[in-house]
């Protein structure tokens, strides 16, 4: 007989791991700021997008295909996989293309984590590695970064067991914007025991220009079992788009392909993707403009007695060495986005976007404004 649910009796028919869980809670969204100040302007710096908007090229090519909304997308991305073929050299069968970075990681471990099994990785990081492992009835075993903020392979090595599945290296990583050295990095793959699939999340990686890195395609290709994982959300501005990628060895993406929704790319988001990679013009700029921000955004934060650690990224994160949610809120009421860090437990470090030139200015006059008025 029906009978009406309360918010308890409702919990009970969950699954045991769903119980467990918190829902991922975003910071506001522009739209909810603007409505609850009463402000025109909000700029958000607070979710690593590009303040650049989409390429043009993209712009172009979502336009076109929307023309085709009708239609179901190509279920298995050809020509998106085929121009990454040509871009990293690596066969189009090593791809599987979902929606967004976030579907990859729910895809991955969805396809390799069992019951009981162990996912490695250091804290702090992104936070879909530990949900998605709990929601598998796995288990995270989180090691902390360094002093310096860097993803500390040894103390992972030093945490694997025989129960591990997969050891997941955020490079660059988020909230940290820190790389982990090459040789460090081999070494690890190196020393890896042969039932642990080492897993490489590199939403950030076309920003990174240090002399000692490698990407996880240049691994694959020397015949390492990794598994990349990549996003047009950051550099090719496409995060509302949604459109990730893995790419590893055809064996390694089976699984994936196996778990994934049949559509879970659509089509305007295949087609800006496709288009994004070949705008030269428009990557040269975003790479050029979010380095020259960051070295000016850096000086100015130390000027005003704050820790800004070096960063690969389009963000960076920086103590703020005072209550960073009770600024960010401040910083809220003026129009603008951050991420504070408690969280992460960070209470005094904040993750910042780096903004255009323009944005750039204007947040650091109403941060400084804030920070008089105390
Ligand atoms: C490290 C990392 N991985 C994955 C993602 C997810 O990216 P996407 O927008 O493609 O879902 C993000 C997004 O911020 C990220 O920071």
């Amino acid at each position: 007989m029906y009978k009406s649910l309360t918010k308890e009796s409702s919990k009970s028919f969950w699954r045991e791991q769903v119980k467990k869980l918190d829902a991922y809670i975003p910071g506001k969204s522009i739209e909810e700021t603007k409505k609850e100040y009463h402000l025109h302007k909000v700029i958000r710096l607070a979710s690593n997008e590009s303040p650049f908007g989409p390429s043009p090229k993209a712009i172009e090519a979502m336009k076109k295909e929307i023309q085709d909304g009708h239609l179901y997308p190509d279920s298995t991305c050809t020509t998106l996989r085929e121009r990454l073929g040509e871009l990293h050299g690596i066969d189009p069968g090593s791809y599987v293309v979902a929606n967004g970075a976030d579907n990859i990681i729910n895809l991955l471990i969805a396809s390799y984590v069992n019951p009981g099994d162990e996912v490695v990785y250091c804290t702090p990081t992104f936070s879909e590695y530990s949900k998605n492992t709990l929601l598998m009835g796995g288990t995270t075993v989180e090691v902390p970064t360094s002093d310096d903020f860097v993803f500390d392979l040894e103390m992972m090595l030093e945490a694997i067991t025989e129960k591990t599945k997969l050891a997941i290296v955020c490079n660059p990583n988020n909230p940290t914007g820190t790389i982990v050295d090459e040789d460090k990095l081999r070494d690890f793959l190196n020393r890896l025991p042969g039932h642990v699939i080492p897993v490489l999340d590199e939403a950030y990686i076309e920003f990174v220009t240090h002399e000692s890195y490698a990407t996880g395609v240049e691994y694959i290709k020397e015949g390492f079992p990794v598994i990349s994982i990549r996003t047009f959300s950051k550099l090719y501005g496409l995060a509302g788009m949604r459109v990730g990628y893995a790419v590893a060895s055809e064996e390694l993406i089976e699984p994936l392909l196996t778990v994934r929704e049949p559509f879970a790319c659509n089509r305007i988001a295949q087609a800006a993707a496709v288009a994004a990679i070949d705008d030269y013009e428009y990557i040269g700029k975003v790479l050029c403009e979010n380095r020259r921000e960051m070295t000016k955004m850096i000086e100015k934060l130390h000027s005003l007695g704050f820790e800004a650690e070096p960063t690969h990224t389009n963000f960076i994160f920086v103590n703020m060495k005072q209550d960073s949610s009770r600024l960010a809120n401040n910083l809220l009421k003026k129009g603008f986005i951050i991420r504070p860090c408690a969280p992460w437990g960070y209470p005094e470090h904040a993750r910042i976007s780096i903004g255009t030139a323009a944005q750039n200015e204007h947040f650091f006059t109403v941060l400084e404004q804030i920070l008089t008025e105390r």
